[in-house]
């Protein structure tokens, strides 16, 4: 029996060793792991020069506290500062310790209180991210919410304006959802938030948590459109599987953050940090980047062919490599059809199986996926003319 609480339900299939894009089992199965922990092994298990960085770490320092000055801390900072318009960085340790952090600064900053977040959106675990998340079934028995956080309908600009107002302290978007079922914003829904924060005051807030980090093909998702958000979160893909979030702002909010007013014991830990500095300086370059647009397309389009004739899908669908197949069929089913191929993926949604390869996959291991699918889809058909 385990000691663990059962928070999670967990697939059947237990990883013991990791490389690059493959996983072996305690049965000594290898799996291709398109699941890279929901979005965190951007560059694969046990990539070389993340591994050295991190080893070389914890020869030297591993730990020491926020009140003292730490020069990695700035390296990934000044990264992360470089890639876009923000020009100031808190570290954490997860996604939503990063927007737990932004809905402190927006409600200090502003002297408000409500935030704009929308339906089938997902922004964490903790009282105040699971408030801000636009799904039901997380908030299941853990009694009243805090008041403050509407959710509103995804992708309908017009109606936007009935809502952002003048007491509105923030709005948090996704630029495509993910738990939600990969489901990409629209340019216009995105800009008309944009207008509204503008006018009202409010700070416009981009949760990248997921989509952040290379992974729909630009350092930062919100960079597919001509927007600036005022906050930025990200985690996940930023410490390729060791624990870092960040929350990134400009000089506006300084003083909002200033000496003593956040705080976190673990965020910024150098071993974490060592991770990051290595991890921006492999993604964070234009032929990376270019590499994971063009692996996207050429998935999505192979995706689609082996698909064609597929009656189950109903989409396939993304950005870079943060891509969705839309079936009409029961998910887990599906979900569990692809991993006796030997090919990780999870559900996103009620009906989406989410797809998110290692950033630096090859197009053998995309080929290999996709003769995966099209053969756990076939296998679906074959069981449904037998019954
Ligand atoms: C968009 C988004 N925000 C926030 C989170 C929460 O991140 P974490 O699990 O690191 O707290 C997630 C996790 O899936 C996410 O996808």
């Amino acid at each position: 029996m385990s000691n663990l609480f059962p928070t999670y339900s967990r697939y059947d299939i237990k990883p013991v060793e990791g490389k690059g894009s493959y996983i072996t089992d305690d049965k000594g199965d290898k799996y291709l792991d398109y699941v890279a922990g929901i979005a965190v092994l951007n560059l694969g298990h046990c990539p070389a020069n993340v591994e050295a960085a991190v080893i070389d770490q914890v020869k030297t320092l591993w730990h020491m506290s926020n009140l003292f000055p730490s020069d990695v801390q700035d390296s990934v900072a000044s990264q992360l500062t470089g890639a876009a318009h923000f020009t100031r960085v808190f570290f954490c340790n997860s996604g939503a310790e990063a927007n737990e952090a932004a809905i402190k600064l927006a409600r200090k900053f502003t002297g408000r209180s409500k935030f704009i977040t929308f339906q089938d959106s997902f922004h964490g675990r903790t009282f105040a991210t699971m408030s801000a998340t636009g799904q039901d079934k997380i908030k299941k028995g853990f009694g009243e919410m805090l008041g403050t956080f509407l959710h509103i309908p995804y992708n309908q600009p017009e109606i936007l304006k009935d809502y952002i107002d003048e007491d509105t302290a923030g709005v948090i978007v996704e630029t495509v959802q993910g738990e939600g079922g990969i489901i990409p914003a629209s340019e216009e829904f995105l800009k008309e938030i944009e207008n509204l924060c503008r006018q009202t005051g409010a700070a416009f807030i981009v949760d990248d948590v997921q989509a952040g980090i290379g992974r729909t093909g630009k350092a930062f998702s919100f960079q597919h459109y001509d927007i600036k958000p005022d906050l930025l979160t990200l985690a996940k893909g930023l410490g390729n599987g060791l624990p870092v979030g960040a929350l990134l702002g400009d000089e506006r909010f300084i003083d909002a953050f200033g000496s003593g007013s956040h705080g976190s014991t673990f965020g910024g830990n150098y071993i974490a940090m060592a991770a990051a500095n290595e991890v921006l300086h492999t993604i964070f370059q234009e032929d990376f980047l270019r590499e994971v647009t063009e692996k996207g397309e050429y998935f999505r389009a192979r995706l689609k062919e082996a698909l064609k004739d597929s009656e189950q899908v109903v989409d396939i669908r993304g950005k870079g490599l943060l891509i969705g197949i839309e079936i009409n069929i029961p998910i887990a089913d599906m979900v569990k059809k692809v991993h006796a191929q030997k090919l990780l993926v999870l559900s996103a949604g009620t009906n989406v199986l989410r797809i998110l390869p290692p950033l630096n996959t090859t197009y053998e291991e995309l080929d290999e996926a996709v003769e995966k699918i099209r053969t756990a889809f076939a296998s679906d058909t074959a069981s449904i003319s037998a019954e």
